[in-house]
C-alpha cells in the first residue's frame, strides 16, 4: 500500500494517476474527501495533517509514503508525519521538497523544507527526497489573461529556471517509492532548458499562433497580489527572497536527475504546452 499526502494537489494527484495505472495499491490523503476525484481502485481518506489520529489511520498497513506537507514559514506537518510514519512501521517515505533548499544564498524560502528533510534523514526510514524547480503548471495561473488576449504578469522577469514538468516529477516519485535503488538520494528535478517566463509566454505564444504579451510586475504589486490572496507578510518576505534570486539567474541551475532516475531526457516545457493547449484557448 503506497500512501499519497497531497493527494489533490499537482504534484500528487498525478503520481495517483501513475501509481493506479501500474496497478499499485494506493490510498489517497485529502482533507475533503468528499471533493476528491481519484482513479478507480484508489482508496480515499480524510485527515487534516494536524489531526494525530487521522493520519494515523491513514499511516496503518502502508509501505511507503508520498509527503508533501505544507510549504511556508509556520509549517511543522512534516516532522508529524515522519512520526507517524515510523510509528505505524512505515518502510518508505519520499518528500517533496523544493530547488534551493538549504542554500544559504536564498534566504528564508531556502529554510522552509529543512525541517521535513532532516526529519526524515534522521527518521531511519528509507528515504528519498525530490528537490523540483518551478513547476510547468505555474503557468497555468496565466490561463484566464491568456484566453483573454490580456498580457500575463511576470513575477520573475527574464530570471530564467529550469521548468519542469509535474509529470516527470512524480515519474521519479514512482521509482523511489516502488523500489529501494533511490534511497538516500536527494534529487534536484529539473526539466531540459532554463527558461523565463518570458520564454515561456514565448513558447505558448507559438502553440497559439498569436503573441503573448508579458508585464512585469514590481515587487509592490507581487505584494499587493499575495496580501489579497490572503497570505501572511513573512510568507510575503520569504516568497520574495526567492524572487529576487531568480530574478538574478540564480536559479538556473539545470540537472541530469530525470534523466539518471528515469533513463530518458525530461518533458519540455513545449511538450507540456502542447498537452494542455486546450486551458489556454477560448471556451
Ligand atoms: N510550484 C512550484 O513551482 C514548486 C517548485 C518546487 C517545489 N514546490 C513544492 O511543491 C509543494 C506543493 O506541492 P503541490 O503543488 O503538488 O501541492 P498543491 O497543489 O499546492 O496542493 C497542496 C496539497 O496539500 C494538501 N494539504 C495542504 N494542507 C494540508 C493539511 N493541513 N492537511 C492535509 N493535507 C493538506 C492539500 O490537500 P487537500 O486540500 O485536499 O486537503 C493538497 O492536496 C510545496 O512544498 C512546494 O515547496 C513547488
Amino acid at each position: 500500500m503506497i500512501l499519497v499526502t497531497g493527494a489533490t494537489g499537482t504534484i500528487g494527484s498525478e503520481l495517483i494517476r501513475q501509481l493506479a495505472q501500474r496497478g499499485e495499491q494506493v490510498r489517497a490523503l485529502t482533507r475533503n474527501p468528499g471533493a476528491a476525484t481519484v482513479p478507480d481502485g484508489v482508496e480515499v481518506v480524510g485527515g487534516d495533517y494536524a489531526d494525530r489520529d487521522a493520519v494515523a489511520a491513514a499511516m496503518a498497513g502502508v509501505d511507503a509514503v508520498f509527503l508533501v506537507g505544507v510549504f511556508g514559514p509556520h509549517s511543522n506537518a512534516d516532522p508529524g508525519l515522519v512520526a507517524a510514519a515510523r510509528a505505524a512501521g512505515v518502510r518508505r517515505a519520499v518528500k517533496l521538497s523544493a530547488i534551493g533548499t538549504g542554500d544559504p544564498e536564498l534566504g528564508w524560502i531556502g529554510t522552509w523544507h529543512e525541517p521535513g528533510e532532516r526529519a526524515l534523514r534522521d527518521s531511519g526510514l528509507e528515504w528519498t527526497v525530490l528537490r523540483p524547480s518551478a513547476f510547468a503548471t505555474n503557468s497555468l495561473a496565466w490561463a484566464d489573461d491568456i484566453r483573454h488576449g490580456k498580457p500575463v504578469p511576470s513575477r520573475t522577469w527574464t530570471g530564467a529556471q529550469g521548468v519542469v514538468d509535474p509529470q516527470d516529477i512524480a515519474a521519479v516519485a514512482v521509482r523511489a517509492l516502488v523500489s529501494d535503488a533511490h534511497t538516500g538520494h536527494t534529487y534536484t528535478l529539473t526539466g531540459p532548458e532554463a527558461l523565463s517566463e518570458y520564454d515561456q509566454a514565448a513558447v505558448l505564444g507559438s502553440a497559439l499562433g498569436r503573441p503573448v504579451e508579458v508585464v512585469d510586475l514590481t515587487d509592490d504589486e507581487v505584494r499587493a497580489r499575495m496580501a489579497t490572496a490572503g497570505l501572511p507578510a513573512d510568507y510575503i518576505d520569504g516568497v520574495q527572497q526567492g524572487t529576487a534570486f531568480i530574478r538574478d539567474g540564480r536559479n538556473a541551475t539545470l540537472t541530469d536527475d530525470v534523466q539518471a532516475v528515469l533513463g530518458r531526457a525530461p518533458r519540455t516545457y513545449t511538450q507540456w504546452v502542447a498537452d494542455h493547449l486546450s486551458a489556454f484557448t477560448a471556451n
